[in-house]
């Protein structure tokens, strides 16, 4: 799988590295690495694009959904599987939880991706004829719905009830969803806090030697493979217009950026608390496991690290505003 910044979609686009060049650059070049970017963009979501159920074989034999399958069992290096407490428990319910915790996140993720599409609607409606960014938005909406028809489709075959975020859902998907049409660049902040900590631990899983579920293999890589083009809007729209923000819209992007970074690596990347009940993982396992264990915190933090070197590009990682990445635990 290749890395994003190698990945034909974004490969000969300047990435803002060379920020001599970017500031010699005029307004009409930049215009036209833009419109050139979304054309390649476009172009891919055309040639290279998946659906849910005619690109994976859901009832091949080889793809059926055991729960008790030894697959699905946590590895030791994760941060579950690493403890005492998951080791003893019988294989059956090891390798049921290992299945859950992928349903949960998958469920997770469907919600998030809801909140996704609604917000890019908004923003393409401010959007006028003619407009590339339009095409984009909407070839990005339709690639969403066809992640979250795989993702409940997995859910689904789990047999685990998977429950949905309604406190999220009703105290912040509203704000967020109008984001997209009054301040798309806080939106698209989001967006990554979201897609980037997920890419980041299915990137991980594709690279492990470990013994995965041909099933899971092909939706993570289905996944990943269209999420490089999303992760690669939501970059280069941020770089291209929060420059030209005022210093107030700046600074609440500042502000947004370690609450929402933060809020959104733990939803992705913690088990959720019905799982917690359901297998009645004791307070002191989850504390030593996620929120004392330095290697989860440093996972953590990885898996924040490309967002986090565009905040500091983007001018937004700086006093007195570090002092909240600190207080969210990013440093
Ligand atoms: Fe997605
Ligand atoms: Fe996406």
């Amino acid at each position: 799988m290749t890395d994003l910044d190698s990945h034909p979609a974004t490969a000969t686009y300047d990435d803002g590295a060379d920020t001599a060049v970017a500031a010699e650059m005029t307004i009409d070049d930049a215009d036209s690495r833009w419109e050139s970017l979304l054309d390649r963009l476009n172009d891919l979501s055309v040639t290279k694009h998946f659906d849910a159920y005619a690109d994976i074989a859901w009832d091949d034999p080889s793809f059926a959904l055991d729960p008790t399958d030894p697959r699905w069992e946590l590895a030791p290096d994760d941060p579950l599987g690493g403890t005492e407490w998951y080791q003893a428990l019988p294989q059956q319910t090891r390798a049921r939880l290992g299945v859950e915790l992928v349903a949960s996140k998958m469920k997770i993720g469907l919600i998030f991706e809801s909140i996704l599409k609604r917000g890019l609607l908004e923003f393409a409606m401010t959007l006028p004829n003619n407009s590339t960014e339009f095409r984009y938005v909407y070839h990005e909406v339709i690639e969403e719905a066809q992640h979250s028809l795989m993702f409940q489709e997995f859910v689904n075959r789990t047999g685990y009830d998977a429950p949905g975020l309604a406190w999220y859902d009703r105290l912040s998907s509203r704000g967020i969803i109008a984001l997209g049409r009054r301040f798309p660049q806080l939106f698209f902040l989001f967006v990554l806090g979201g897609e980037d900590p997920i890419d980041h631990v299915q990137r991980r899983e594709l690279r492990s030697d470990r013994e995965k579920h041909p099933l899971l293999e092909r939706i993570i890589r289905i996944h990943v493979t269209e999420e490089a083009r999303h992760l690669s809007f939501a970059r280069h729209y941020l770089k291209r217009t929060v420059p030209e923000l005022s210093p107030w819209r700046r600074a609440q992007l500042a502000v947004g950026a370690p609450l929402i970074l933060g809020t959104m690596a733990q939803l992705m990347l913690k088990p959720s608390s019905d799982l917690v009940r359901r297998y009645a993982i004791p307070a002191e396992v989850v504390a030593a496991a996620y929120d004392e264990n330095p290697r989860h915190h440093a996972e953590t933090i990885a898996s924040l690290g490309k967002v986090r070197k565009l905040c500091e590009e983007l001018g937004l990682l700086r006093r007195p505003y570090t002092a909240l990445w600190r207080r969210f635990g990013l440093e």
